[in-house]
């Protein structure tokens, strides 16, 4: 298994990835839009390649706002179902989160299962005053510091970019 930087040609093989693993096209659409919109920029986006080249498993980070603050939100992530509790997520978030942090990035948002994102560093994002702009259960709507204090003043509500308004 390989984890790598998502490449041009993989964009087919990325959506089919995401209609499987969730059973609907929704967030593969998402995947998509999100490539072409320039508020969404910058965007860190891996890759899981098994053996014989076939990508399973996808993840990907995107540009959003809490208030006027830049930040990123994770979504989509997902790991085809016959590939799924391999570690293949779990991989693909590790690497992305080092690389947003690399490239000076200070947090993250997710909306996900509480029992799966704090083993990476994710809180309740209400804890540090940080809001989702729809109605969301605390404890699924998660944040995560880049680096020490990287939340530190930070706070209010998040802005997301247009083409998450059609999931
Ligand atoms: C969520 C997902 C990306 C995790 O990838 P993965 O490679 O299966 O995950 P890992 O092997 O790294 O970790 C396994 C852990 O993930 C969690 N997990 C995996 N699938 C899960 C599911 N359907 N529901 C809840 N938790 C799940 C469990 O905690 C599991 O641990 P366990 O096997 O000890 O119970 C993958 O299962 C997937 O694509 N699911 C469908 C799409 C989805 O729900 N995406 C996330 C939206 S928040």
């Amino acid at each position: 298994m390989i984890i790598r930087q998502e490449k041009f040609k993989d964009a087919a093989a990325i959506r089919r990835v995401h209609e499987a693993a969730f059973e609907q096209a929704a967030e593969a659409d998402l995947v998509d839009a999100l490539r072409e919109d320039d508020e969404a920029a910058p965007r860190f986006s891996w890759v899981a390649v098994a053996d014989r080249g076939e990508i399973v498993g996808h993840v990907l980070l995107s540009r959003i706002y809490i208030e006027d603050v830049p930040s990123l939100a994770l979504a989509p992530v997902g790991v085809m179902p016959v590939w799924q509790r391999k570690g293949i997520g779990s991989e693909l978030i590790r690497q992305v989160i080092d690389d947003a942090r690399e490239a000076g990035e200070q947090h993250i948002v997710v909306l996900g299962h509480d029992s799966y994102y704090p083993q990476f560093g994710f809180e309740r994002a209400i804890d540090y005053g940080i809001e989702a702009p729809f109605p969301v259960p605390a404890e699924v709507f998660l944040v995560m510091p880049l680096v020490r204090n990287g939340l530190t003043g930070v706070k209010g509500t998040v802005r997301y970019p247009k083409p998450f308004s059609a999931v």
